[in-house]
């Protein structure tokens, strides 16, 4: 059929199979030009891999180190007349593109946060690749059903302490406005602790390390956000802040118990990138447009695939000692968060208006990348062509 994007609110309730498999390829062309990463991993668990940073570094692992891979996420398939969730046709693109190369990659699609898919993971493991010595977390769910409670939390992004006003637009129709966000209870904070904090992610490795499945010296990531004083107030010191701010504890929780295996925990602190996640939270979309214009006319921009071969390449896999800040996390933000770079973002966020935004700002880009998350207008896809909308993933039948 012809696939169009079919837009509510935020979200594309569409996708397009061939512009996602075009986007993964572009990705698997990206890593394979910068060559082989030395002493990278080769049996790799990543969990979130279907889109973001969760794709880019499972392509990463099985492109740049030829890495067998399993990845989970929770993904809707495709039904007659029915496009399937971008990150099943990009999974889908992914298992075809590493079988093609003779890598293993199989997929399990479910919810991490059971008890179910981690048992179902670690048989995979155990029947397929004996263990796993990297272990990517890059889950970002807005609800977590608690394996042991059965309660059901769902995050929130809210400041605390007091109202929050700013800038924002709706990067459809370019509309600058204020947007103004009531302060959370109590209990928003504890809900989003408990759905993006760092509990499930040591939930996975307790379960990971006591069935014997993580490989002597393995090393596990999970992925954090900071960000400028704009956005402070909504997300590092709201809500999704004290998260994240829980996750980067959890990795000094989780290094201590794989001391015994010479494993390590690190959390990645990366850059701000037009996501699912990313484009729902107020101010951000701003804040990315302003800051891509910057980084891109400096030649500093990188969109997920360019961050994740960083932090393997440069980060985690050099040889030698991971380089960390001051509180242990290893930050491939630098870029973001250059002087420079922040100096010039808070100066056009004073500027900023519906009128001079797509000039000032890379409203564009931001929309192209949106668009692109779903398949859209990916350069060399013919979308007036028919697709087949029931795309398989090989390892899922
Ligand atoms: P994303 O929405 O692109 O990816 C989320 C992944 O989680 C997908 O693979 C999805 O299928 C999976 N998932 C969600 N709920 C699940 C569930 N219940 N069970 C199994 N899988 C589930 O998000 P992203 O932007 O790549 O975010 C990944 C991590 O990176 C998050 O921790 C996020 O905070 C962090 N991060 C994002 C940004 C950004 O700007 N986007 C910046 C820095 C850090
Ligand atoms: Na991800």
């Amino acid at each position: 059929m012809i696939i169009e994007p079919r837009m509510r609110g935020f979200i594309c309730l569409t996708a397009h199979p061939v512009g996602a498999a075009q986007n993964v390829k572009n990705q698997i062309e990206y890593v394979k030009s910068n060559g082989a990463i030395a002493n990278g991993p080769k049996k790799v668990l990543v969990i979130g891999a279907s889109t973001g940073f969760g794709l880019a570094s499972r392509i990463s692992a099985a492109f740049g180190s030829d890495a067998a891979t399993i990845g989970v996420f929770f993904e809707k398939g495709p039904a007659e007349g029915k496009t399937a969730s971008p990150g099943w046709y990009n999974s889908a693109a992914f298992e075809t593109e590493a079988h093609a190369a003779g890598l293993y990659a199989k997929s399990i699609n479910g919810d991490a946060f059971s008890n179910e898919i981690k048992q179902q993971t670690i048989d995979l493991i155990k029947a397929d690749l004996g263990q796993v010595d990297l272990v990517v977390y890059s889950l970002a769910s807005p609800v977590r059903q608690h394996p042991v409670t059965g309660v059901l939390h769902r995050s929130t992004l809210k400041p605390i302490g007091g109202v929050f006003s700013n800038k924002t637009v709706d990067f459809h129709t370019g509309k600058v406005s204020e947007v103004t966000i009531q302060p959370a209870v109590e209990e928003d904070i504890e809900n989003t602790v408990v759905v993006m904090g760092g509990e499930d992610w040591a939930m996975w490795i307790d379960a990971l390390k006591d069935a014997g499945v993580l490989a002597e010296g393995a090393t596990t990531v999970a992925y954090s956000y900071i960000g400028p004083a704009v956005t402070e107030a909504v997300y590092r010191k709201g809500t999704i802040g004290r998260a994240k701010d829980h996750l980067e504890a959890t990795a000094f929780e989780i290094a201590d118990k794989l001391k015994d295996i010479n494993g390590h925990a690190y959390v990645s602190v990366n850059k701000a990138l037009v996501t699912q996640a990313s484009s729902a939270i107020p101010v951000i979309p701003l804040y990315i447009s302003l800051l891509y214009k910057i980084m891109k006319a400096k030649g500093l921009h990188e969109g997920t695939i360019e961050q994740i071969d960083r932090l393997y390449r440069q980060r985690l896999y050099t040889g030698g000692e991971v380089p960390v800040d001051e509180k242990g996390r290893i930050r491939i933000d630098d870029w973001e968060m250059r002087e420079d770079v922040q100096a010039e973002v808070a100066k056009l966020w004073g500027d900023a208006t519906t009128e001079n935004l797509a000039e000032i700002g890379d409203l564009e880009g931001y929309r192209l990348d949106f668009y692109n998350l779903f398949g859209f207008d990916v350069a060399d896809v013919d979308y007036k062509a028919d697709a087949n909308e029931l795309v398989n993933i090989d390892s899922i039948k």
